[in-house]
């Protein structure tokens, strides 16, 4: 064998031993309580036909983008999309990417300059890690949602400041208190980034514009492949930052621009939000029903994104096995994904799950802590 060859047998039979070895499984027609289609629109049949007639309606459409959209795959749909959405959410701009991980790659990667510094809630998302692994600035993470903590790493940045948060917090669903970071972060002149991959739905046009403070945030990352069940992001910002991404950013520059049917998707799934006022209130009447009927657990969030925390590797495995026994497709969140100790299940609830359905899960739930 060759050395390529066994130092990836190696490094997989040690993740296999560990107990953490990945493997892709498809559909088992389980009850999804797993997926980040919170209102549904990735399996709506009136979003599919809206994408239909829009596609439909447009002549000559093209099946690619046929290159970056720097070369050919720029189109005066695309730009129209942009700047649509960035009015909906409330931006001077907005420049779109083909998904929530390329988007904060690229600007992670692209702004923050070598003597300048990131500092990450230490729950930040992957993807922005990575963007900023491939900068040259200096990082730090604070304590999750501890202002104290994000003003001492504050108190020790150089050069021009980035602090970055979610507003929905992917792992936890927990949110932080956005306009106390925005007041710490505006003392010390810091720029406040929201990735607000897993508030829109739940807001139709993500927290911070809920809060009214899209004006006072340097940038926003919406991602589309969550509530909106579709496809691809939108780095929300001013025009300057725009068309510095268009000008830096690699993951922007160097890739063949989303799709046409990708384009169609992500604006028809906007117009359908605007009329999701009742889809809304259903998630949200889900998640209050969640909490009255699994009362054994006191972690609860406000979104969608509930945990039951189990503490291992093993344990958290075992419980999502006895559920998926059970009919419930819930998955379990391993260390390191998750801090070490904080092992758990992850429950995603729908607008779509009925009441019959959470306490399906509500009576596997208590099975499971009474084995
Ligand atoms: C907070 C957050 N940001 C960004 C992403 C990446 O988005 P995408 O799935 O569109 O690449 C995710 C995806 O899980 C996420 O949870």
């Amino acid at each position: 064998m060759s050395s390529a060859n066994t130092y990836i047998y190696d490094k997989l039979r040690e993740r296999s031993n560990l107990g953490l070895y990945r493997t892709l499984t498809t559909g088992r027609g389980l009850i999804d309580f797993c997926s980040n289609d919170y209102l549904g629109f990735a399996r709506s049949e009136a979003l599919k036909d809206l994408i239909r007639q829009e596609h439909d309606s447009q002549y000559p459409v093209l099946n690619g983008a046929t290159g970056s959209r720097l070369i050919s795959g720029n189109m005066a749909y695309t730009e129209a999309i942009e700047q649509h959405l960035a009015a909906y959410y409330g931006s001077q701009a907005g420049l779109l990417f083909n998904s929530g991980y390329d988007a904060n790659l690229g600007l992670f990667s692209s702004l923050p300059q070598k003597g300048d510094t990131i500092i990450c809630d230490e729950l930040i998302h992957a993807s922005i890690i990575d963007g900023a692994r491939l900068s040259y600035a200096n990082r730090y993470t604070f304590k999750h949602n501890d202002l104290d903590s994000l003003e001492s790493k504050l108190k020790a940045a150089k050069g021009l400041i980035y602090v970055v948060i979610e507003s929905v917090y992917s792992m936890d669903g927990d949110t932080p208190p956005i306009a106390r970071i925005l007041e710490l972060t505006d003392r010390y002149g810091a720029n406040l980034i929201v990735d607000e991959a897993h508030a829109v739905g739940l807001y139709p046009a993500g927290l911070v514009k809920y809060l009214n403070l899209e004006n006072k945030i340097f940038a926003r990352i919406i991602t589309f492949g969550k509530a909106l069940g579709c496809h691809g992001a939108i780095v929300l910002g001013k025009n300057p930052l725009r068309e510095y991404l268009i000008n830096f950013a690699r993951s922007f520059i160097y890739t063949t621009a989303l799709p046409f049917h990708s384009l169609v998707a992500i604006k028809m799934a906007h117009g359908l939000l605007q009329e999701s006022t009742e889809t809304i209130t259903k998630l949200r009447e889900n998640i209050k029903t969640y909490k009255q009927v699994i009362p054994q657990y006191d972690a609860y969030s406000e979104s969608p994104i509930q945990c039951v925390i189990l503490g291992s590797n093993s344990k958290a495995k075992q419980a999502a096995a006895a559920l998926q026994q059970e009919g419930l497709d819930v998955r379990a969140i391993l260390s390191p994904t998750v801090g070490l100790g904080t092992e758990r299940i992850r429950i995603c609830l729908h607008a779509f799950n009925t009441f019959g359905e959470i306490q399906q899960l509500s009576s596997a739930l208590n099975k499971i802590s009474n084995a």
